[in-house]
């Protein structure tokens, strides 16, 4: 007996969830109805839903102040978000409704702090982290913002970063510094090439940045590539990075920050699971615990979540144009986009994305390979940045004051490398699948 597909997901997970419901066969995503979005806009399109935007950092900032009282936590939170995840403005300045502060990378960043100090959307009082390796208008960029008078906080990656600002700033400043974090076993290097090495730390601080009559150490970083994992690879790395800090601590005063990155992971697959109050309570209750045991204050925590802040809040629509049978057992649906132009992490670097079809729901199923426009072989879900297509329209989606839904067209597109993809048949209706790691996926039959 056939099932439908409505039962396949059903059966298979549990459905609907949080973010997905199906009313009269079609999917809607926090209650945007998609199958609307395309018959006012079109297909291809990728949309951004900013409500979760602002959610997804309220849920954060409640974990950490959470953990923090279960254990009488003296020091902050500081939720940053860095500009590197998506550099869109409404992203941007959705984020920064949330009392919080930004992360650069690199001097194109700067511009956008600028800007934003200029039009009064980022709190001056709040520490601007600018992370990663300095190049040299990066550095002359974070110099002038200092020089001006804002809390421009360089996190150093180089020691010769040190050298440069000294020249370029006129006035006593502070500092991070980057701790190169160890690599993951199975990782092809080492050591991370960002950030200065564990051992280095401490002489490098004492050489250098100690008896300096400009500059004072505020922060110790580190960034796990891997994400927050509760594994013991994180943890001893994490540990690494306390004792760094305690080391620290002997000799200066003025470190007070510990800063762990992002690295937070988001909602991949309807059968995703992963307990944030958890990770958020561990890292509090043994910062705390390291603290009481070294006799120094509980630092102030930062930390700069890219993916989680804005990943869970987008989509990308697509219609099924025609189905290919090449043999017995391979059909393509075809897509009337191309997956290595709107998501490039799938190929890329195998980032899963959860799909699901839009409409029919009620049809039986089957399986098919996700094929895209291009003409590169490689263009299919899991797929990739060979022969491109043009990107496609970008819809931001709001709530007004009263929650009614509020649509714009933007096509002010900077860069966006994560979110959820959701195939939208229409004409020939049906398609798509949940992300798994097989290449062909279940979806309505019967073109
Ligand atoms: C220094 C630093 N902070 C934050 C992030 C954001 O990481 P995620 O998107 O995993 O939160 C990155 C990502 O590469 C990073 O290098």
């Amino acid at each position: 007996m056939k099932i439908k597909y409505v039962d396949l997901i059903e059966q298979t997970f549990h459905f609907p969830q949080e973010e997905f419901q199906v009313s009269d066969e079609e999917l809607t995503f926090h209650g945007v109805p998609l199958m609307d979005l395309v018959r006012e806009y079109g297909t291809p399109l990728k949309f951004t839903y900013l409500p979760k935007i602002s959610e997804n950092i309220q849920k954060a900032k409640g974990w950490f102040a959470s953990a923090m009282k279960k254990v009488d936590y003296k020091g902050t939170y500081n939720y940053c978000y860095c500009t590197k995840s998506s550099h869109f403005s409404h992203v941007v300045e959705q984020a920064l409704k949330n009392d919080i502060s930004i992360e650069t990378s690199s001097a194109y960043d700067l511009d956008i702090v600028e800007h934003l100090f200029e039009s009064g959307k980022l709190n001056k009082n709040r520490y601007v982290l600018c992370n990663g390796y300095k190049t040299d208008d990066y550095l002359e960029r974070i110099a002038h913002l200092i020089n001006l008078g804002y809390k421009m906080l360089p996190v150093i990656d180089n020691y010769q970063e040190v050298d440069v600002l000294n020249a370029l700033i006129d006035q006593p400043f502070e500092i991070g510094i980057r701790i190169a974090s160890e690599e993951e076993p199975k990782f092809e290097f080492y050591t991370s090439r960002l950030g200065i090495g564990y051992r280095n730390i401490a002489p490098f601080y004492r050489d250098v940045i100690q008896n300096h009559p400009k500059i004072r150490l505020k922060m110790l970083h580190f960034f796990i590539n891997t994400g927050i994992n509760d594994n013991a690879y994180y943890w001893n790395e994490f540990n690494k990075c306390l004792t760094v800090y305690g080391r620290l601590k002997e000799v200066c005063d003025s470190l007070d920050s510990l800063n762990i990155g992002g690295g937070f992971p988001i909602k991949n697959s309807l059968a995703f699971e992963y307990d944030y109050a958890y990770m958020v309570d561990e890292i509090i209750a043994q910062t705390k615990n390291f603290a009481e045991e070294a006799g120094i204050d509980d630092p102030h925590i930062y930390t700069e979540f890219g993916s989680f802040t804005v990943g869970e809040s987008g989509g990308a629509l697509f219609k099924v144009i025609y189905q290919k049978r090449q043999n017995d057992k391979e059909r393509w649906n075809m897509i009337d986009s191309s997956f290595m132009t709107t998501l490039p992490d799938s190929w890329a670097i195998n980032k899963r994305f959860i799909m699901l079809p839009i409409n029919r729901w009620n049809s039986d199923y089957e399986r098919v390979f996700l094929g895209g426009l291009t003409c590169d072989s490689d263009d299919y879900y899991s797929g990739l940045q060979h022969c491109l297509i043009p990107g496609p329209k970008q819809i931001v989606i709001d709530r007004d004051e009263e929650g009614k839904l509020t649509y714009r067209v933007t096509t002010k597109r900077i860069r966006s490398t994560s979110g959820f993809s959701i195939p939208v048949p229409i004409r020939i209706p049906w398609v798509a699948t949940v992300a798994c790691n097989t290449a062909s996926f279940p979806v309505p039959s019967k073109l």
